[in-house]
């Protein structure tokens, strides 16, 4: 069997992420310093260490960026009243509510109260509705990160039968809508998917996004495939793993990304790719 191709986010992040360093010190020749502004409500700790990342990621790159740490406490209102400043504050340019909220606040709302044009996570509908009709816009930053690593890895998508495990609205619907605007033939498995492994044994292109540690094996995919793992599991260890049990699928991909440096540092960086964006201003 031929070794798979793996697909290294953080070997192609650091590469993108040069490419928008040097695009952040040409906004600050013109006096533009690109602004990130990350709201966390509560204290669970898997989110306060991707907040952190990002935080950091920003610094790196030399976006400016700010964490509002809000007790869990909060009221909506309260939250709500916050984001209107941001929204009113011409120097934050990027506004991401870090997800989930407490039970007593309607994330909905909450999303659809960040300004469309300060939505650097791509979640407010109008931005949705954008994306799935193929115009331009923010994309939601982990369905974003997939695309752009399946491209550099020269993955062709058109044609292609995508299967997409896990219906998230922040992974498995926008990374499904994406890879149908690139003409793949695109199925959606989930929880109460019967007989999931006859989709994922048809798979070109498989998405794993279902949570689940170790649960797809070598047997359940196709010659050839190309895997994307997004699964993130904590193990009892304390390491990380993935969706895929990845010795036994890497004899039969492809292509397949690591978990962790596969699909993670992507995210990030395409969150920094959305700020710039969000401070150039959209393209009409
Ligand atoms: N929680 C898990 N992933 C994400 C994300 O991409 N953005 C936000 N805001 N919250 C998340």
């Amino acid at each position: 069997t031929l070794a798979a191709t793996e697909m290294n986010g953080k070997e192609l992040s650091q590469t993108i992420r040069e490419e928008l360093k040097s695009e952040v010190l040409q906004l600050k020749e013109n006096g533009i310093i690109p602004h990130l502004t990350v709201i966390i409500v509560g204290d669970d700790p898997a989110s306060r260490s991707y907040v952190r990342g990002k935080e950091k990621a920003s610094k790196e790159t030399g976006i400016s960026s700010d964490i509002i740490e809000l007790p869990s406490s909060t009221t909506e209102k309260n939250l709500l009243e916050k984001i209107e400043e941001l929204n009113n504050d011409e120097t934050v340019h990027g506004i991401l509510v870090q997800l989930p909220l407490p039970d007593h606040i309607n994330e909905q709302e909450v999303i659809e109260s960040i300004s469309p044009t300060k939505d650097v996570d791509g979640f407010h509908p109008i931005n949705v509705g954008k994306m799935m009709t193929g115009n331009s816009t923010f994309l939601p930053c982990t369905p974003y990160g997939i695309l752009t690593m399946l491209k550099a890895y020269d993955v062709s998508i058109e044609g292609k039968h995508a299967v997409i495990v896990g219906r998230s609205n922040i992974v498995g619907k926008p990374v499904g809508q994406l890879l149908l605007n690139e003409n793949a033939t695109v199925t959606y498995c989930h929880s109460r998917t019967k007989n999931l492994t006859d989709f994922t044994k048809e798979a070109d292109i498989l998405i794993l996004a279902m949570g689940r540690p170790n649960s797809i094996h070598g047997e359940h995919v196709k010659d050839g495939a190309v895997i994307v793992d997004v699964g993130i599991n904590r193990m009892a260890d304390g390491s990380l793993t993935g969706d895929a049990d990845f010795p036994s699928v890497a004899e039969k991909a492809s292509h397949i990304t690591p978990v962790p440096r596969g699909v993670g540092p992507m995210t990030i960086t395409m969150l920094l790719k959305n700020t710039i964006m969000a401070t150039k201003g959209m393209p009409a």
